[in-house]
């Protein structure tokens, strides 16, 4: 029997892509090129399945004109707010995600901008980088301590609840807001907010670890940032859509934030030229997921997926 036609449309691990070649009759984007509304539909039409990143966008008319021969969208995204899921599955499109094996990476990587943020890395590796450290004193490049201090943590989910962890490992009072409140054994102590209004007001540090939808998107906006703590210090590692992008400069221009950590922007790739001139904002490129286990990993899920697909069976994370 033929093997089914699978569009791999970015460059992904070698372990994935030695496997997928193993099972499918790959097309494979080595040149790892980003692909047009009209790329994706034309090429609909020679593939049974689709294994796509966040950077390929399956909503609107794309939607309407994919080729009836696909049948299956396996993301390799835990996120999934390029697919339209309810006009996918409308369509006959199976869609599914790659939850769980990215979570310890990407609160890595909220950490990572946490500390940096707190700790004025910008500040201090652009002045040894560049030859200008001349002084030093007590008073010197002061940050704001992440030990002991509270962390408000918005979208309990798997990457919240690592995020979590790890904050504990730093003493940190962890408060929370979820859609529902979380059972004893996974909430470990924390504290739940029913609302955001409410966690904010006690987030010196805050985290957003929500997806992006109708409901999310520009939650972190002007009126919000203002109930913050003065001098909190905002990280984002979800996505750039649930922030009102003009309302986090001027909560950092005022000094409302004493500094934010950002791995997610509005506009990707290119992020917001305009937090690069504030030297309190560490920036990463949407790398949240980027080590090599996470990406084996990630493969992985969407292959298994695929594979449960196509021997009759319901994927494990068909959404
Ligand atoms: C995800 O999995 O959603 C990450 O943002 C990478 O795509």
């Amino acid at each position: 029997m033929s093997k089914p036609v699978l569009w791999i449309t970015r460059r992904l691990s070698d372990r994935t892509l030695e496997r997928a070649q193993q099972d499918y009759d790959c097309i494979i984007n080595h040149e790892d090129g980003e692909h047009s509304a009209a790329e994706i539909i034309e090429m609909s039409a020679k593939v049974d399945a689709i294994l796509p990143c966040h950077s390929e966008v399956f909503r609107g008319e794309t939607v309407d004109r994919l080729d009836d021969r696909v049948k299956i969208i396996a993301n390799h995204s835990v996120g999934t707010d390029h697919c339209d899921i309810p006009a996918l599955n409308a369509r006959g499109i199976t869609v599914t995600n790659t939850p769980d094996v990215l979570s310890d990476a990407t609160a890595e990587i909220a950490f990572l901008l946490m500390l940096g943020a707190a700790r004025r890395a910008v500040e201090g590796d652009t002045l040894v980088r560049q030859g200008k450290w001349d002084f030093w004193s007590p008073a010197f490049m002061v940050g704001k301590q992440v030990s002991g201090a509270r962390i408000g943590i918005i979208g309990m989910g798997r990457v919240g609840q690592v995020m979590a962890d790890r904050a504990r490992g730093f003493d940190m009072e962890v408060h929370y807001h979820n859609r529902s409140r979380l059972p004893a054994d996974k909430e470990k102590g924390a504290t739940y907010h029913d609302t955001v209004e409410s966690l904010l007001g006690v987030a010196d540090f805050l985290s957003l670890h929500c997806p992006a939808t109708e409901d999310t998107k520009g939650m972190m906006n002007a009126e919000r940032f203002a109930l913050m703590p003065d001098g909190a210090v905002f990280v984002n590692t979800a996505r750039g859509a649930l922030v009102d992008e003009d309302a986090l400069l001027s909560a950092l221009d005022s000094g409302k934030l004493s500094a934010a950590g950002l791995d997610c922007f509005v506009k990707e790739p290119g992020g917001n030229p305009a937090f690069a001139a504030h030297d309190n904002v560490f920036m990463l490129p949407h790398i949240g997921s980027a080590t090599v286990a996470t990406r084996d990993a990630m493969g992985f899920r969407a292959l298994d997926n695929l594979d449960a697909f196509f021997s009759g069976k319901t994927p494990k994370d068909k959404l």
